[in-house]
């Protein structure tokens, strides 16, 4: 641990714990808080010397900038230079939830370090009632990324935050498992039609409904590349395992061939064929519905990670957009991991 490392409370949400948190973040600490999604890691948006504490703690690179926590429709607008009609439908639409906009940034009141040289800020609203109740204690917007080392697996209990930032945060608010599991859905609301830039626990048939939507991975978004999204770095989500993502029908191959080299082995799936038991091989058996393997699969992961795994072998996740955010999860978590 290194030399400057604090002692992290530990404690139940409730009206006393949420009233310590809002001075601790007050006074320019950090402290984590579930919502709806994951648990987010929060310091005051208004305050450069707290918000530099989150990259400090979580080992995030400065240029990723990070979404600020708003309590409604009307504090988003006075952060932000324009509203567009699309931010307006889809706010109305899905605040409080797993939406984040990206929205031309007002500079007065958020810290620069938040938005990392962007001229652009990432809101969103939180529906989980301690993030709410947290917002309502406190004066200021709440910058929160999620509540991990960077590139690592999010964290969807308290007890997955405390593994990777103990010693490192003044608190965690622990409010049980987050239920969505995967994180908020990023829209640029900049362009027009908006630009989906990070798929999440709001699917793009969700958003499509309320306003017209292109993925970010599409050829004209891809063109434009000023504008790629910042931050959404590769191999992230992943865990300290190798990872590697295939077909039903090459896992038993696989887990067999590592078995020989004598490997500790951890499975993820959903199909009944792995509902067997396996010798020495670790298996998580998740849901067949998207959004009940949503969330599951971090604490899934978790698990294995904890399991020490040397590798992790997934199956891979069917077609079809109501997949499309674990598939994203799935290729960064088994992206190589970059070169020390
Ligand atoms: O569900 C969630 O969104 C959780 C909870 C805690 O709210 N938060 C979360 O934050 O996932 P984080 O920091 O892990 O992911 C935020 C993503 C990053 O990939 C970042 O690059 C992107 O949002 N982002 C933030 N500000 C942006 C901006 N101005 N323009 C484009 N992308 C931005
Ligand atoms: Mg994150």
């Amino acid at each position: 641990m290194s030399a400057n490392a604090v002692r992290t409370l530990w404690l139940p949400v409730n009206a006393e714990s949420i009233a310590k948190a809002a001075r601790v973040l007050e006074a320019g600490g950090l402290v984590a808080f579930p919502t709806e999604t994951v648990y987010g890691l929060g310091a005051r948006a208004d305050d450069s010397r707290a918000v530099k504490r989150i990259f400090e703690a979580k080992g995030r690179p400065l240029g990723n900038p990070l979404i600020v926590h708003v309590r409604g429709i009307a504090e988003a607008r006075a952060l932000c230079r324009s509203w567009p009609e699309e931010a307006r439908r889809l706010a109305e639409a899905f605040w409080p939830g797993p939406l984040t906009l990206v929205v031309a940034c007002r500079q007065e009141v958020i810290a620069p370090e938040v938005r990392a040289g962007q001229d652009t800020v990432a809101l969103r609203m939180p529906a989980h009632p301690a993030a709410r109740a947290l917002l309502d204690a406190c004066a200021f917007p709440i910058a929160a990324p999620s509540a991990n080392r960077s590139a690592s697996i999010s964290p969807t209990s308290a007890e997955h935050v405390l593994k990777s930032l103990s010693g490192r945060i003044d608190m965690v608010l622990d409010g049980g498992r987050t239920g969505y599991g995967i994180e908020s859905a990023i829209v640029d609301v900049t362009r027009s039609p908006v630009v989906l830039l990070r798929q999440g626990a709001l699917t793009q048939m969700d958003l499509a409904r309320v306003v017209d939507v292109v993925d970010c991975s599409s050829h004209a978004v891809k063109e434009d590349e000023s504008r790629a999204a910042p931050g959404l770095m590769d191999r992230h989500y992943a865990p300290e395992a190798i990872t590697i993502v295939l077909p039903s029908n090459q896992i038993k191959f696989e887990v067999e061939r590592r078995i020989a080299q004598n490997e500790r082995i951890g499975v993820v799936a959903y199909s009944d064929a792995f509902r067997f038991h396996w010798p020495d091989v670790r298996v998580e058996m998740l849901p067949g519905r998207a959004d009940a393997y949503a969330a599951e699969l971090y604490a899934a992961l978790h698990r294995l990670d904890d399991a020490h795994c040397d590798s992790i072998v997934i199956e891979a996740v069917p077609d079809g957009l109501e997949w499309a955010a674990v598939r994203d999860r799935l290729r960064r978590a088994g992206a190589p991991k970059p070169e020390p």
